[in-house]
């Protein structure tokens, strides 16, 4: 991972190979670009070139200041760095510094461009005054730190010989602060390392290819991490799930060779006033099982797992920012997979928590293993549940592929909407209606998986109106659907590169600290 450090020696004499400044696009549209406060001292080293100084070479050489564009200047003796970078910040907020996730983006943009390179130097915005604010301070290196780590990302793979022109991520990243021995800076730098570390690890085990991290191994992964973390870990095996009555985790474990588990992590330090629960969805590989899904794409599913690997990264980094609030994690596992041993539609599934459950779609698996863990999870007697899973293509329909899904109390679901704003992991309330459970109804057990008509009508509603089953009554609860979110297809752009994202990671340890903040 990339080490990040503050600094406050002047931008002008940094001994790194590349001085990173903010540029802001002009409103206007005059083409005229306006460099962002911290890029003084490079610009002044610019200003007596001949044809112009800093903002007219970056004009010349194309640049806009859109939010991520990056633009390479030669400081040719200017500066002590021997490249400065620009990179954009969109139009200059009125009277305040750019948005954190404008910074986050901006972050990591530079930090992708300057693969290859040993160091840089981040000189962004953090406020639009000289001496910020402690929390314009905490919320500008937390953004900054946090974009440069998950830009400069990349996950090992399974090459023999390494792609042609394959440079290595930027070892060194370098913050730029007024006052490198600012108490909330520090905090802040320490903190992002935590957090951003927790994101990479989630994202690592989402880009895991799916033969090498079936549940058993996965449990093992994940036990072993948060051994290594101090937090308490048990896992149940499959023999342990038939004894308790694990029915829902087990029948979607029916069809793979590799059997189901249900691990459990969990964080209790002394003093503790309030008691959360984080659940996330473990599945390994959905081929959707006997009612199979198109092949197209369906290596995508390897990341079925993406809820259950943040949940177990948060906790990971729960135990090292010690917040006073006691949190246990469960991560149900399986493998969706079609076999002559795999669960069929028509079955009747007896849940943990006692509720009959009608079988119409095994693509539908997610649930089941959720319903279980949920009912679980709510004998810890949480004030809180926070559930998270890749669940219904439906939320990609409805959001798509960067806002996630929260439904659950009206309150909680308002609290996971602004912590998700607070760290650029964007999520949008949606209802639990009547209706939709109305059409859940079985004709033989308690309820149906799916709309008994197999009518697709408030598709991720519905995967929301089953959860609700499973909670206990009083328990405050939020389901977040990151389908979408959870892993990005495309080409590379700000903090996010090709494959899992680590969503949403930085909301969980954000609600986490808030509540333990509550008291
Ligand atoms: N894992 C999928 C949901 C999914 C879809 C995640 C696209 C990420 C991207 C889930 O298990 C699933 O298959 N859901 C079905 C449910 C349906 C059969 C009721 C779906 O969304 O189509
Ligand atoms: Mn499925
Ligand atoms: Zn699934």
């Amino acid at each position: 991972m990339t080490s990040l450090t503050l600094v406050d020696t002047d931008p002008a004499e940094l001994a790194v190979d590349a001085v990173v400044v903010g540029v802001y696009a002009h409103e206007g549209g005059d083409a005229k670009l306006l460099l962002a406060s911290g890029a003084e001292s490079v610009a002044a080293a610019f200003s007596d070139r001949p044809g112009g100084g800093l903002a007219e070479t970056l004009r010349v050489l194309g640049a806009t200041g859109a939010v991520g564009e990056v633009t390479k200047v030669a400081a040719f003796g200017a500066v002590t760095a021997p490249l400065v970078v620009a990179v954009g910040l969109g139009p200059e907020p009125a009277g305040a510094a750019p948005a954190a996730e404008t910074l986050r983006r901006a972050a990591g943009s530079a930090a992708r461009a300057l693969a290859g390179s040993a160091s840089m130097a981040l000189v962004l915005p953090l406020s639009d005054r000289d001496t910020p604010t402690d929390e314009e301070l905490t919320a500008g290196v937390r953004a900054v730190a946090e974009g440069a780590v998950l830009g400069a990302y990349r996950f090992a793979g399974y090459k023999t010989k390494p792609a042609a022109g394959r440079r290595d991520p930027v070892r060194k990243a370098v913050i730029h602060v007024p006052d490198a021995g600012a108490k909330a800076a520090k905090a802040a730098l320490k903190r992002s390392t935590t957090v951003a570390a927790a994101v990479a690890r989630t994202r690592d085990w989402i880009n895991t290819a799916p033969n090498e991290l079936r549940p058993p191994q996965f449990a093992d992964s994940v036990a072993a991490a948060a051994a290594e973390a101090s937090l308490e870990v048990s896992v149940l095996d499959e023999k342990a799930l038939a004894k308790q009555g694990y029915g829902g985790i087990l029948a979607v474990g029916l069809g793979s060779a590799a059997a189901p588990r249900l691990v459990r992590i969990a964080y209790e330090p002394a003093g503790a006033t309030r008691r959360v629960a984080l659940v996330g969805k473990g599945i390994t590989f959905d081929t959707g099982g006997v009612s199979i899904k198109p092949a197209a794409g369906m290596w995508e599913m390897k990341s079925d797992m993406s809820g259950a690997a943040a949940v177990a990264a948060a906790m990971i980094a729960i135990a090292q920012l010690k917040p006073k609030v006691a949190v246990v994690g469960y991560a149900p596992m399986a493998e969706n997979m079609a076999s002559g041993s795999a669960y069929r539609p028509g079955d009747v599934v007896s849940m943990y928590n006692g509720k009959q459950v009608e079988v119409l779609n095994t693509d539908a698996e997610g649930r089941m293993v959720l319903g279980d863990a949920i009912a679980r999870a709510c004998e810890d007697e949480p004030d809180y549940l926070f559930e998270v899973s890749t669940l219904t293509g439906g939320q990609v329909i409805a959001l798509g592929k960067r806002i996630s899904g929260v439904m659950g109390t009206p309150e909680l679901c308002e609290r996971v909407r602004g912590a998700g704003e607070r760290t650029g992991e964007p999520v949008w309330p949606m209802p639990l209606p009547e209706d939709v459970r109305k059409g859940m109804e079985s004709d033989v057990a308690d309820i149906s998986q799916v709309n008994s008509g197999m009518d697709r009508a408030g598709h991720m509603l519905q995967g929301g109106v089953f959860l609700s089953e499973f909670v206990t009554e009083g328990v405050q609860w939020a389901h977040i659907d990151i389908a979408g979110p959870s892993y990005h297809s495309g080409e590379p752009f700000g903090y996010w590169s090709k494959g899992g994202t680590g969503v949403p990671v930085r909301t969980l340890v954000e609600l986490v600290e808030e509540i333990a903040a509550e008291r």
